[in-house]
């Protein structure tokens, strides 16, 4: 009797209008869990101690650095299935080692078993760089300019189908009917510049982020510098997603709303009593919330309007089909799980880097199907598109809309994420262009809704299996994904695995065979 009849809805995510108590898993006591911070080149060593109790959680864990490229520490990437074995609870642990080599920007950790991460496993990292291209375009860049977006859940994720509550700017939030508690502050000095780093760590939702008279520049998305965008009111943000915006401090000094409006019911009136807001409020300005308001409309940035700072062309010729492997996947939803080509991906029992250690030789790797095997050196081009209509599981599984899909906003667009990489967007869902001279650089793009399609590239030049995945968490968990397994030749001369990596397999062997 926890959960509340969910009747159908007109758009994919509804919020909630009451509070309502829930279980969660966090990192250190909180939610999102504490931002890591780093220079340039530095050597991440974080030990992750596994203390999860409560079984209406998933009791293994495991964490994936999202955006690092992990290059010669693919044992490191942390997903499920691929990567590692699972960190079993009851105090095991697994110390993860891996540098940061040449990135810097803004990244992002959470759970990559399940969907824990839905339940709070997750928080965000930054990556310094003292010699950043755009250090002249901001006055401050620091912890408190880090703004993270997250959906909020009502019921632990174990089941998916389950609703989100709410959404969270900072970790705070309100229900539409709740009480007006405390939301977050982004404290601001009239006339300077602020880089802020917007982080989505959401599960599901996609947000349109705008702040209220002001205008917003864009020079980063996912890790990568880009060109500093014209002003734009408002940016779509997915699952996974980064942007650097900078914003000017140039109005009166007063409250502002900050606004992350997710892609949920439309009827309901979410722009009252600050849901899915917080604010921006300068100093000198009263302590005091700005007057409820309607957000006014919003001029969004386009994708295909990001263009990298550095190395801008896309790998390979400037033609459609101008790769060494190119391959259009299909995204279908059939019996209760996603498709990629008609495979539907599931964790093996032995982590793919586990065969691959074992001696399996590159066709005996497990899942088969679900793996796609990548030549060292090679410019990879995939085209990725939405041929089903189904709803998301978060209003049931296969359950089919009750309006028009393709006259509304409310279409599924799922967010893909390749593991190891950023790729060129050389078709973003949308733009109808091809752009093969500076296309946008990223880790995860939307690939639009029913029937639109996107196009990515990039070199196969780091050994390793790297997931590739909607980074919509309850559509990973019901198959969208495929391995992608890079020069499985040099995969372990590439990626010395260390002891404790092997270690940690016997660990939750014996943990699984405990009654
Ligand atoms: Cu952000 Cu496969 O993950």
């Amino acid at each position: 009797g926890f959960l509340r009849p969910y009747e159908p809805f007109y758009c994919f995510l509804a919020l909630f209008d009451d509070p309502w108590p829930t279980r969660a898993a966090v990192v250190n006591g909180i939610h999102p869990g504490p931002l890591i911070v780093a220079q340039k080149g530095d050597l991440f060593d974080v030990t992750v101690t596994n203390k999860l109790t409560d079984p209406s959680i998933t009791l293994d864990t495991s964490i994936h650095w999202h955006g690092i490229f992990q290059r010669g520490t693919t044992w490191a990437d942390g997903p499920e299935g691929v990567s590692q074995c699972p960190i079993p609870p009851k105090g095991h642990s697994f110390r993860y080692k891996f540098s940061t080599h040449g990135q810097a920007g803004s990244f992002w950790y959470h759970s990559h078993f399940g969907n824990q991460y839905c339940d709070g496993v997750r928080g965000p990292i930054v990556v310094y760089d003292k010699n950043d291209p755009h250090r002249g375009l901001y006055n401050v860049d620091n912890e408190d300019t880090v703004i993270t977006l997250t959906d909020w859940f009502r019921e632990p994720m174990v089941t998916p189908g389950t609703p989100p509550a709410s959404t969270l700017i900072n970790g705070k939030g309100r229900f539409i009917k709740g009480p007006l508690v405390d939301l977050a502050v982004v404290n601001v000095r009239k006339g300077a510049r602020y880089r802020f780093r917007l982080i989505s760590l959401s599960c599901d939702a996609n947000f349109i982020f705008s702040i209220d008279k002001h205008k917003l520049i864009v020079i980063e998305a996912d890790g990568e510098s880009t060109v500093p965008t014209k002003s734009v009111d408002a940016v779509q943000i997915f699952a996974g997603q980064r942007y650097s915006l900078i914003l000017h401090a140039n109005q009166e000094i007063s409250n502002y709303w900050i606004r992350a409006n997710p892609n949920l019911d439309p009827l309901k009136d979410v722009f009252k009593y600050g849901v899915n807001s917080a604010i921006l409020r300068y100093a000198g300005a009263k302590a005091v919330e700005p007057p409820f308001s309607k957000p006014p409309t919003l001029e969004l940035l386009r994708e295909s309007d990001l263009h990298p700072l550095i190395n801008p062309r896309a790998p390979g010729l400037p033609v459609i089909n101008g790769s060494d492997f190119d391959k259009t996947f299909e995204v279908d939803f059939q019996g209760g799980r996603f498709l990629m080509n008609n495979e539907s991906w599931k964790a093996p029992s032995a982590p793919i880097l586990l065969q691959i250690l074992s001696g399996k030789n590159a066709s005996e790797l497990m899942p088969q199907g679900s793996i796609v095997h990548l030549k060292r050196n090679q410019v990879v081009q995939l085209k990725i598109t939405s041929i089903s209509d189904v709803a998301t599981p978060l209003i049931g599984i296969g359950q089919r809309l009750p309006f028009d899909f393709q006259s509304t906003n409310c279409t599924i667009q799922h967010p893909f994420h390749l593991h190891g990489h950023a790729f060129s967007v050389i078709k973003s869902a949308d733009s109808d262009t091809f752009n093969f001279k500076d296309p946008v650089r990223r880790d995860v793009v939307s690939i639009g809704g029913l029937n639109q399609f996107a196009v990515i590239r990039f070199v196969t030049d780091n050994p390793g299996p790297w997931i590739f995945h909607c980074h919509i968490e309850p559509h990973l968990s019901v198959g969208l994904a495929v391995v992608f397994v890079e020069d499985f030749d040099n995969i372990l001369r590439s990626n010395p695995i260390p002891q404790s990596w092997k270690d940690l397999c016997e660990v939750y062997e014996k943990s699984k065979a405990l009654p």
